[in-house]
């Protein structure tokens, strides 16, 4: 089954205002699922906010069953959060390092993931060793798997998609490696989710994280966590509250046994329902049908860009996905992004993935090279991708 453009379009209400290329960002929502959070926030409204979750409680608890089928888990595993950020660092940081280890990761790892483990590393007393990159700039297998064996390894982080590359990491391949060395294996899939089909089996990992707002078209501040229900009892929160543990007689706690031991009580309804629609949506059209349709506009994309005059693709990868990374010489990528934005055609700008990926062991940014980032979806169309291409020759 292939997307029915003109379909999804008409659901897209921001479609009619930009060109919007910017999902790797936050997409734009379909309507359906702003209309399920503004008529949340309306019950709240009207009738009051612990009232509306009561009288929204079968829906509201259907979003993890929604979530869980989009990854292929089961919905006691998964957790709610209202960013990437901390869905990833709920269970990250919950984690029993033991001082003198080593936790693994590539050289495409998220920022905010590379500071908050700067910051265990500082407070356990751990290692962080960078993986190398492959010649197609894929986390090298073959250097994890020798790095495995010199054993001392709590655990492999690993970015599947990057912030700023059009590359997809072969997060199986890892997964298959850790599982064998009896590695906890932690991906973050905030880029990845919603643009192709994910797995959590065959991924082979034990926690991974995802975020709302980006290819999965939810709304801002939702995301949610995965963790295996085998590795949940070794992972106790760092922050505990009445919704995730409660005291017990003998001065003790009892944490919750399902992954909602990592929520907070407190959060939005609305974003949530929002959430699970946005989930449902991506569910009906396939996530099959998704990764074709935005691989191949990517595609079509980088090949258009590649013909003009001036501007270098810095794409790597083999297999790759919806975000786009370029730059034009002579032009500052933020100058370029002011002036597409005039024409309302959304961009963003992100660091060099090169000048990024190898100041990871010093921690020193090497230059401030920017790049433009152009991230297509499903409903974006060959006459906005020719309308970038048109602008930029
Ligand atoms: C690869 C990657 N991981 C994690 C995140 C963080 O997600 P959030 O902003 O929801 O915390 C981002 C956001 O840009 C990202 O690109």
């Amino acid at each position: 089954m292939s997307i029915d453009v003109e379909a999804v379009r008409r659901q897209t209400r921001g479609v009619l205002s930009v060109t919007h290329l910017n999902n790797a960002g936050s997409s734009l929502v379909p309507g359906s699922v702003m209309d399920t959070v503004v008529g949340h926030l309306r019950r709240e409204e009207e009738i009051g906010g612990y009232e509306a979750a009561e009288e929204a409680a079968v829906r509201l608890d259907e979003v993890y069953s929604s979530v869980a089928r989009l990854v292929g888990a089961a919905p006691d595993e998964i957790a709610l959060a209202e960013s990437g950020s901390r869905a990833w660092a709920a269970a990250v940081y919950s984690f029993p390092f033991v001082p003198g280890t080593r936790v693994l990761i590539g050289r495409t790892e998220y920022a905010g993931n590379v500071v908050a483990l700067r910051q265990l590393a500082l407070r356990n007393g751990l290692e962080i060793a960078v993986l190398d990159d492959d010649p197609d700039g894929l986390v090298d297998v073959q250097h994890l798997q020798r790095e495995l064996e010199r054993g001392n390894v709590a655990m492999v982080a690993l970015t599947h998609v990057p912030m700023a590359n059009g590359l997809v990491n072969p997060a199986a391949e890892v997964g298959k490696r850790c599982r064998a060395a009896g590695v906890m294996f932690v991906l973050d899939a905030c880029q990845s989710v919603g643009q192709m089909p994910l797995d959590v089996q065959s991924l082979g990992c034990d926690v991974l994280a995802g975020t709302g707002r980006k290819f999965l078209r939810g709304p801002r501040g939702t995301a949610f966590l995965y963790v295996r229900a085998s590795v949940l009892e070794r992972l106790e929160p760092a922050m505990l509250d009445g919704h995730s543990a409660v005291p017990t007689g003998a001065g003790g706690l009892e944490v919750r046994g399902d992954a909602r031991r990592f929520e907070s009580w407190e959060t939005s309804a609305a974003g949530r329902l929002g959430l699970g629609r946005a989930v449902d949506y991506a569910l009906a059209l396939g996530l099959d049908a998704v990764q074709e349709r935005v691989a191949g506009l990517a595609e079509e994309m980088r090949a258009e860009l590649a013909e003009v005059p001036g501007v270098i693709v810095h794409d790597r990868g083999i297999i790759r996905c919806g975000i786009v990374t370029f730059s034009v010489q002579g032009s500052d990528a933020r100058n370029i992004r002011s002036r597409l934005a005039e024409h309302r055609v959304n961009v963003s700008v992100a660091p060099s993935p090169f000048a990024w990926a190898y100041s990871i062991p010093t921690g020193t940014r090497q230059g401030e090279d920017m790049v433009v980032r152009a991230s297509v979806h499903y409903y974006n169309t060959h006459t906005e991708v020719q309308r970038l291409v048109s602008f930029l020759r």
